[in-house]
Formats: structure tokens, sequence, C-alpha cells
């Protein structure tokens, strides 16, 4: 576990660009933004925010905003890491913020598929941040298109 500052600098970055796109969270019921950053293999940084609804279950997680539209956008590149962060309310600093288990299993199944494991650059107490080398590692005993062949 490291602060901002014992990070590589791509991670540092990634970070920053998660950073920059909370400006585009809708979250009036929660308060709680979140935005997520793609580093892609050809270099391209893809971003998604969190985009909630007054039908609450509608709402949609910042990292399967990135991931969806890297899929439509890039959808022959691979991701090499994903960066998270999250503010709560309109006070400045970030806060910790970990993937929530729908989005472990959407993280995990493109990690599957294309064949290259994703880092995964997270804040998971207050100023400790944490690059997890791969998203299998984020869920165990997960179910996979595997379980769905036997
Ligand atoms: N949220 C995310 O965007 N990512 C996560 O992994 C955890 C939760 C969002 C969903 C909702 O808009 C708000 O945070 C509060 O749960």
């Amino acid at each position: 576990m490291e602060g901002l500052t014992g990070l590589d600098e791509g991670s540092k970055l990634l970070i920053h660009k998660a950073e920059e796109t909370l400006v585009h969270a809708y979250a009036p019921y929660s308060d709680f933004f979140v935005g997520a950053a793609l580093m892609l293999e050809s270099g391209d940084i893809i971003t998604g925010a969190n985009q909630e609804n007054s039908a609450y279950p509608l709402c949609m997680c910042a990292e399967r905003v990135a991931l969806y539209a890297k899929a439509s956008r890039f959808p022959d590149v691979r991701v090499q890491k994903i960066a998270v962060v999250a503010r709560n309310g309109n006070r400045p600093a970030l806060v910790a913020a970990t993937p929530c288990g729908a989005c472990r299993q959407v993280m995990l199944e493109f990690e599957l598929r294309q064949q290259l494991p994703i880092e995964v650059i997270m804040m998971v107490a207050k100023d400790q941040w944490i690059k997890l080398p791969d998203v299998k590692s984020l869920l165990p005993y997960s179910f996979t298109p595997a379980n769905l062949r036997v």
C-alpha cells in the first residue's frame, strides 16, 4: 500500500485523468462522485463518471460507463490499467473508493476477453493507494464463461 507519491508516473497520470472526469459525474441522489480512467494499449485514455437516475437501480457506476465506452469506441484495443477515484459531496479531497461487485464482474469479463491483465489503481483507505496486478485478484471464486461450458 502506498501514498500517491509512491505510485509510478503512469498510475498518477491515470488518477489525474479520473479526477478530471469527476465534473461529469451526475450524482444528485448519493452526492458521491466517481471517476474512472482507462489506459489503453494504444495510449488512448478513456474516462467515465457515474450517472444516477431517480429510479435508483438504473444508476450506472463510473467503471462500467468507461468500459462500455471503450468497447464501443475502441473494440479491438486492450485495456492496460484502470484508475478509480471518488469525491464525497463538495469536499475537495479524494476519498477511498473500490469497485463494487457488479463492476468487478464486468471488469473481469473484459480482462478474460482480451487475455491481458488489467491493473487496478484505487484508494482503499484515506490516502492509501494500491495497484493490483489484475482484476481476477479482486474477485476470487468468480463466475466466468468457463462455468457455462461444463
Ligand atoms: N459507484 C461507482 O460509480 N463505482 C463504484 O464502484 C461504486 C459506486 C457510484 C454508484 C452511485 O452513483 C454512487 O457511486 C453511490 O453508490
